[in-house]
């Protein structure tokens, strides 16, 4: 089937149509009157009725009115249906039966622990009840200036606050971003009617910094507690806290798995209260082998199960959107070319930046005789729940933050996953039947190289952005702070030190006017820092712009997998590159963008994705009013790239590496092996020294986002961190930090 523009189509979906005739069914069943006399022919219909002298057009008028009433009563009850079908479902999730305890539970407790299988109705139902049972009324003259209390539910990631919304709204029958809303990164989807608010983790932590005691919320749910993101982790601190200074504020911890004790403990001896979910069996199999490319072994398992087993959907499990989207497009081809031969395979990828229509395809029914393939990385493991899953394929990879604090050095690294994830992932193959397994590792690999759970997100990253958002809300003493897992100290130490030599703090530890802009920003402190310093160096519109492209978690281009599009394309976005570095390179795309008026046509002949340009147009509206809000001047000067690589190095002079003798590279402090990836435009220049945006490691460490600078620079912009000599020499003697407190 073909869709939308030749090249586009393909990767990222497929389209199915649905087999049943309705159309025609409801064409024979239709009376002959004159009104369906006019439609079939028209012309002959006039010219008979003129001369036969019995055109009635009041009769006709007359039938149009009818035919329209009765589209509008289908189309009531259909919505009734549909609705009534909605409040069945409603009914029929095992949460259902315990809604009167949860309630009872809620009004009697302060906190409360709330555990409960996956799709059991945690996510969509418990908000609900609150609202039903009249939480967002004020009492009264508490919460701010609104009208009503807010029910907050936090979610760690996008895709899933942004689908759970839609799902609350669609239930409750009102438009999302009015009663029911979700607030994301550079999206707020809320007004003043809101009652029911999904967010991110991170945004609720952003919260407090305009109201630190979340006055604005009756009710607060911290959902899927148990994936232990850094944001989730410290918010646990924070609405502790918020919880013994606020009689009137209720707190709900949930999560599917959950170490519900350890929870419990935490937040005082909150209550358990546990929902029993419905599961199935679920055989395991293991291959025999380790699997060596474990995304082509996934298509291969998915394309077996399809032609061996039984109808009922699949689920893959990898570990980001690249590979998601490879496996998708070598699936749709394998598949095409089985043709007739095969029954009808609808391939859903998922993933944060896929648009909320394609998202939503995944969630749509399967047509009979059909099988669908959702292809997720670790979100479909509980956050999302997917209805008619038989069959899981769990490639046994995620993609970890990691970070050391000796040698500063944070990536992405893709690692194993741990038994309770792929416990998890197992079950999600059971909740409509007996269902199987596939993992694509080995038995004794599951039994003696898996660990058993994973490190919460807060003992292995940066803490760079929390320490600063910490300081912010006048949170001081970091290390006695309330954590259910303290950080590496260490890692404490080493975020205050970047800080310091960010100039957020000063050497006593303090918050500087500096850091304080700085915390205004949604963005990394290396990024807010470069953001608010450009306007010393006259570049801030420029640097504003590169900041947007670089929060746009997505690929900017667009490279076809195969066929002759690949040259066409690998030529279309190399004409874009700067030499200078990719920075400048995304600059000059969106530059051409807007010269070309916004243009979607002009994305899809030079390989961009309008998508991606688009949002970036929006964060960068949101930039600009957060720039005037910390008065930055919107400064610009697109011709000087020397100006703009200094701006860009004043906060990335952590992120350094220079060109060894033998053509690789190594980071300049605490010195490790690191290379330019091959989609750079600095790739092939090889500049004696760059600066990075990140560290991706997969066969190699790969710096992404690489720009040219001046080894002279980084004294120039950081000199309680670079010596001259570390410059002259390259070598890695420390200058010694002051000591700074915590
Ligand atoms: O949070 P928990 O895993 O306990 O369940 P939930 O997310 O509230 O999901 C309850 C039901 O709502 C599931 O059976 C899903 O099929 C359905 N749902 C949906 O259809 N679309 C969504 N975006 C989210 C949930
Ligand atoms: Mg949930």
């Amino acid at each position: 089937k073909k869709r939308g523009k030749g090249h586009y189509s393909g990767s990222t979906s497929s389209s199915y149509t649905s087999s049943s005739g309705t159309d025609e069914e409801n064409a024979q069943g239709e009376e002959p009157n004159d009104y369906n006399l006019l439609l079939q022919n028209p012309i002959d219909f006039v010219k008979d009725a003129v001369m036969s002298g019995t055109l009635d057009l009041d009769k006709l008028a007359e039938e149009l009115k009818n035919k329209k009433e009765l589209q509008r009563k289908e189309r009531e009850n259909k919505q009734l249906n549909e609705r009534l079908s909605m409040k069945q479902q409603r009914a029929s999730l095992p949460i259902y039966r315990h809604r009167e305890g949860l309630l009872e539970a809620i009004g009697k407790h302060q906190v409360i622990i709330v555990v409960g299988e996956t799709g059991s109705g945690k996510t969509t139902q418990i908000p609900q009840y609150l609202y039903e049972a009249g939480y967002n009324r004020k009492t009264g003259n508490e919460g701010s200036d609104r009208e009503f209390m807010l029910v907050g539910c936090t979610q760690p990631r996008r895709v899933a606050a942004m689908s759970v919304a839609k799902r609350v709204s669609d239930e409750m029958d009102v438009k999302l971003g009015h009663e029911v809303g979700y607030c994301i990164r550079f999206e707020d989807r809320t007004n003043k009617d809101t009652k029911i608010k999904y967010m991110t983790d991170g945004m609720l932590l952003r919260e407090f910094l305009r109201e630190p005691d979340l006055a604005s919320y009756s009710v607060l749910m911290i959902d899927e507690a148990h994936e232990r993101t850094l944001q989730t982790d410290v918010l646990f601190g924070l609405v502790k806290d918020v919880a013994r200074f606020r009689s009137d504020f209720k707190l709900i911890i949930s999560s599917a798995t959950l170490d519900a004790q350890k929870f419990s403990e935490y937040f005082d001896d909150a209550p358990i209260y546990e929902v029993p979910g419905r599961r199935y069996p679920v055989e395991i199999l293991y291959t025999k082998q380790p699997e060596g490319d474990y995304v082509d072994a996934a298509v291969v398992t998915a394309l077996q199960i399809h032609v061996t087993q039984q109808l009922g959907d699949i689920l893959i499990f990898l570990t980001g959107q690249s590979e998601i989207e490879t496996a998708a497009s070598i699936l749709e081809d394998r598949s095409r070319n089985l043709g007739g031969k095969i029954k009808e395979l609808i391939i859903c990828p998922i993933y944060a930046s896929l648009p909320s229509n394609e998202q939503a395809k995944v969630f749509k029914p399967t047509p009979k005789n059909a099988r669908k393939i959702v292809i997720a990385t670790n979100i479909a493991e509980t956050s999302l729940t997917i209805n008619g899953i038989v069959y899981v394929i769990d490639a046994g990879f995620i993609k970890q933050n990691c970070y050391s604090p000796k040698t500063g050095v944070e990536s992405l690294v893709v690692t194993p996953v741990c038994k309770a994830s792929a416990r998890q992932r197992a079950g999600r193959a059971g909740r409509l039947c007996p269902g199987k397994c596939f993992r694509l590792y080995t038995k004794w690999s599951y039994k003696h190289e898996i660990e058993e759970s994973s490190i919460p997100e807060i003992q292995r990253t940066n803490l760079g952005s929390v320490v600063l958002l910490l300081k912010s809300l006048g949170i001081d003493d970091l290390i006695n702070f309330d954590y259910m897992d303290p950080p590496p100290s260490e890692t404490l130490i080493a975020s205050v030190q970047q800080l310091y030599a960010l100039g957020a703090l000063n050497n006593l530890g303090e918050l500087t006017t500096l850091g304080r802009k700085m915390a205004e920003f949604p963005l990394d402190p290396m990024l807010s820092k470069s953001l608010i310093n450009s306007e010393k160096y006259g570049v801030s519109q420029e640097v504003m712009v590169i900041a947007s492209m670089l929060s746009v978690n997505n690929n900017i281009f667009f490279y076809p997998k195969k066929g002759q599009n690949v040259t066409v394309a690998n030529n279309a976005i190399s004409a874009f590159y700067v030499t200078e570095g990719d920075h400048l390179t995304l600059l000059n795309v969106y530059n051409q963008w807007k010269d070309s008026n916004y243009s979607t046509q002009w994305c899809y002949e030079n390989f961009v994705q309008p998508r991606a340009l688009n949002r970036a147009k929006d964060i960068m509206e949101q930039l600009q009013n957060l720039c005037e809000r910390v008065e930055v001047a919107l400064k610009s000067n697109p011709t000087d790239k020397i100006q703009i690589a200094k701006a860009l190095t004043s906060g990335y002079f952590y992120h350094t590496a220079r060109l060894q003798r033998n053509g690789e590279y190594k980071t300049l402090k605490n010195p490790i092996d690191v290379d330019i990836h091959p989609t750079s435009s600095t790739f092939k220049e090889k500049p004696k020294c760059v600066i990075y945006y990140e560290l991706v490691m997969t066969t190699k460490n790969y710096m992404r986002t690489v720009a040219q600078i001046q080894p002279e620079w980084l004294v120039e912009v950081a000199p309680h961190y670079y010596t001259q000599k570390e410059i002259e020499f390259g070598e890695s003697s420390k200058k010694k930090l002051p000591k700074i407190k915590n």
